[in-house]
């Protein structure tokens, strides 16, 4: 099948311009204004930008067995509807992703269900240094150094240690710290007002675990992405010169602050805690700077009911595969950003921190993972219109301006005309051809 995109402004690694896109098959095949290849259907795309799919290195699919909050088929439909192309999921399912087994388990489960490209973490226990040793067709490592969602947690040293020290794949980390958030989960222990989870997981905990984290990899020389950064604090640990540290942000962190409890209530409550509109203000900086290179989503479904439980009962995370590219869309809308820089953060960067290979650029010989763009589309976020199973997102009724309005997955139309299209099976396992080499290639 050969689809040509014609006159759409085109995001090329080194320039913007418009130009006509070939997908042949699962590839980029040609990026040329005067291809006259006759193809078997034509994108008229005059007004709307093309980019490479977003890869989001953080989700939580709850699938299996949590999945009366999310699903991969519901979350793989609502990545195809946000744009996102690739996602890398996240260990704390049940059971735990902490073995070659459970991996390949998930690996089946997406083959069966996902319309997009996928990957899965091996999660780290104190125990489990074998497996994490052994692990194949995995992005990395996660360590939970502070526990979140689900009970796993690696916070001795000694554990800590030997994982940086014996093990190869990458490592990415939540980083807040046990003895911290104990401390003042007790201090506040009668309390049920959610603004004060930012006063458990403060700012001291974040940069103790993040300083901690650096720490090891810094001494191990071992390659480390830093999930979620909240604080401006952390962003000041970040300068990385050897090409070893890594850190991502979530839109969460840059686009709400403690000043939103009041309006969202537990809606707003996620691990690490929302920080000021300062710490906001200081990760767009580390952004826009390069000591954050990627902008990821953390999309963590709870069902609104558990949400409704009173603090500190209620669940921490929120979902955001769906909107996370129209909310930093709307950020270029406002002025704050570059398309460029959005396609950086949230395409680019992500493939070459996990080293995922023919990715997150529009280039020939790529995947033709693509999303076509409207920069002047406004519409408004609405619960009733999510495609995630838990059914709400953070800005229901909120206006933004900047929306994906067609998406591609290995060259098969996966989002189109409002709508899924519901035979797409485009999606592939996205270590199954090996690693792209380009950390060992520094
Ligand atoms: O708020 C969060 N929720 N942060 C995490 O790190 C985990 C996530 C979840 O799985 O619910």
């Amino acid at each position: 099948m050969k689809t040509l995109i014609t006159n759409a402004t085109v995001v090329l690694p080194d320039e913007t311009l418009r130009t006509a896109v070939l997908v042949d098959g699962t590839q980029i095949a040609a990026i040329d204004p005067a291809i006259h290849t006759a193809a078997d259907e034509t994108v008229d795309a005059a007004g709307l930008h093309l980019i490479p799919g977003v890869i989001d290195d953080q989700v939580h699919f709850r699938e299996p067995g949590l999945t009366h909050k999310e699903d991969l088929r519901h979350a793989s439909r609502a990545c195809a509807k946000g744009g996102v192309t690739t996602f890398l999921e996240m260990p704390n399912t049940v059971p735990n992703a902490t073995t070659q087994q459970r991996i390949d388990e998930k690996l089946a489960l997406a083959a069966d269900k996902s319309l997009v490209n996928y990957g899965f973490y091996i999660g780290a226990t104190p125990q489990n240094l074998r497996d994490l040793k052994a692990a194949h067709r995995t992005p990395g490592i996660k360590i939970f150094i502070g526990s979140s969602t689900g009970d796993l947690l690696v916070d001795e040293q000694d554990a800590l240690e030997a994982i940086f020290a014996e093990t190869t794949l990458p490592i990415c980390a939540h980083c807040e710290d046990e003895t911290t958030v104990r401390a003042n989960a007790e201090r506040y222990r009668d309390s049920t007002d959610v603004a004060d989870h930012s006063r458990v997981r403060d700012t001291a905990a974040a940069m103790i675990a993040t300083q901690r984290a650096l720490d090891l990899a810094r001494r191990h020389k071992h390659r480390f992405h830093v999930l979620h950064v909240s604080t401006g604090d952390e962003t000041d640990l970040l300068a990385d010169h050897a090409g070893l540290i890594t850190a991502e942000a979530c839109p969460h962190h840059l686009l709400l602050s403690v000043d939103d409890y009041p309006r969202l209530g537990s809606l707003a409550q996620m691990n690490p805690s929302l920080k000021t509109t300062a710490d906001a203000e200081r990760l767009w900086q580390a952004l826009t700077d390069g000591r954050i290179q990627v902008i990821a989503t953390d999309h963590a479904p709870h069902t609104r009911e558990e949400k409704a439980a009173p603090y500190p009962k209620s669940p921490s995370g929120m979902p955001n595969v769906e909107n996370s590219l129209a909310l930093v869309l709307d950020q270029v809308h406002r002025g704050r950003c570059t398309l460029e820089q959005v396609v950086h953060w949230m395409c680019d960067a992500p493939a070459r921190v996990w080293d995922i290979v023919d990715k997150g650029r529009i280039a020939v010989g790529y995947d033709a993972d693509l999303v076509l763009v409207d920069l002047n589309k406004t519409a408004t976020v609405r619960n009733e219109d999510q495609l995630t199973k838990c059914g709400w997102s953070a800005w229901d009724g909120v206006e933004l301006t900047g929306w994906p309005v067609a998406t591609w997955v290995r060259g098969q139309a996966a989002f189109r005309d409002g709508a899924i299209v519901e035979d797409c099976r485009g999606g592939e396992a996205v270590y199954d051809h090996g690693r792209g080499g380009y950390w060992a290639t520094r």
